[in-house]
């Protein structure tokens, strides 16, 4: 097992690899990237990565890039050099390098970078949810680029941490609650529909996130992508959190109040578990995963259980 990194298309262990101090990436955070989840030696949906990589790329007028189809070789190729089955696969391109200079340099090079870490999952327990916090959202008005440009995103994980939980939700002004500092937001209505702000600038809309919205939809649940104010948040029956590294994570506190009853609730319960089966038939392996074991126990339910219940 290694760490490996295939640098502008030659592989080689990750501590060798290396890269100039005039790269754009460095000097303005000029450049995009992409993580994928690797299950049991398999990217997950690396396809639907990769065309969002490209669509980042495109959106930054990064030209003379791989094309998807390299990337998916030098992935591919990495992650069979690493011989890790739970990996962190890691795409970056940036602008190359160049002397430091706004405008576009006329002849660099992308520099093109693919690395490969094994993945130590979050502890997080699905009995017992995550605690969020909210803050003001600080970002550019191209949150659906995936763009290298992460310090209000580091800044916000770093304040969740602080405060002693999971993740930091983002409030932006008239607009609403967009998502969280690494993660998209899901809200369940009392009356049972699940809504997600919508697909646009204000938001990176999740490989996950979408994977989640088709699986609710199959299993006959209501799913609207709106805007979510902060008083809807308050009033939410559930909350989950997507994100390729953490999932399906489930809220129980925003702020200082409860969610709903306080615990994960039944529809987020049900759509980890049917991510976790989801992957596990995608990726065509086993995983001895105790979250998953435990998130497959509980039985789906459907929008018209819970309203009886209230
Ligand atoms: N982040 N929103 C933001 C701002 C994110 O950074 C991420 C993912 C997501 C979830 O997207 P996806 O389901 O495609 O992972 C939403 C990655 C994992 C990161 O920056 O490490």
């Amino acid at each position: 097992m290694a760490n490996i990194a295939v640098l502008n298309g030659r592989l080689m262990p990750l501590s060798r690899a290396v890269i100039s101090v005039e790269d754009r990436g460095y000097s303005f955070g000029d450049g995009v990237y992409e993580v994928v989840r690797v299950y049991g030696g398999v990217p997950f949906l690396l396809r639907e990565h990769l065309w969002r990589f490209e669509r980042s790329a495109q959106a930054i007028q990064l030209s003379r890039r791989p094309s998807p189809a390299q990337w998916e070789r030098w992935a591919r190729r990495a992650v069979a050099a690493s011989g890790h089955d739970e990996a962190k696969l890691y795409l970056q391109l940036t602008r190359g390098v160049a002397p430091r200079d706004h405008v576009f340099p006329p002849k660099s090079r992308p520099t093109a970078l693919v690395t490969v870490r094994p993945l130590t999952p979050f502890p997080i327990d699905p009995k017992g949810g995550v605690r969020v916090v909210t803050m003001p959202d600080i970002r550019w008005g191209r949150c659906d680029i995936k763009s290298l440009n992460l310090l209000p995103n580091v800044l916000a994980k770093q304040y969740a941490k602080q405060r002693g939980v999971f993740e930091a939700l983002f409030i932006r002004p008239a607009v609403g609650v967009t998502e969280g500092s690494s993660s998209n937001l899901f809200l369940v209505a009392r009356d049972g529909t699940v809504v997600t702000p919508p697909a646009g600038p204000t938001i990176l809309s999740g490989i996950t996130r979408e994977a989640v919205i088709a699986l609710a939809r199959q299993d006959g649940l209501k799913v609207i992508e709106a805007a979510i104010s902060p008083q809807q948040l308050a009033e939410a029956a559930e909350l989950f959190l997507t994100g390729t590294l953490s999932e399906v994570v489930p809220v129980v506190r925003v702020d200082d109040r409860p969610v709903g009853l306080g615990r994960p609730g039944p529809f987020t319960l049900q759509l980890a578990g049917r991510f976790g089966q989801w992957v596990r038939q995608q990726t065509g392996q086993r995983r001895n995963d105790e979250n998953e074991r435990s998130m497959a126990g509980h039985r789906p339910v459907r929008a018209s259980r819970v309203r009886r219940r209230k």
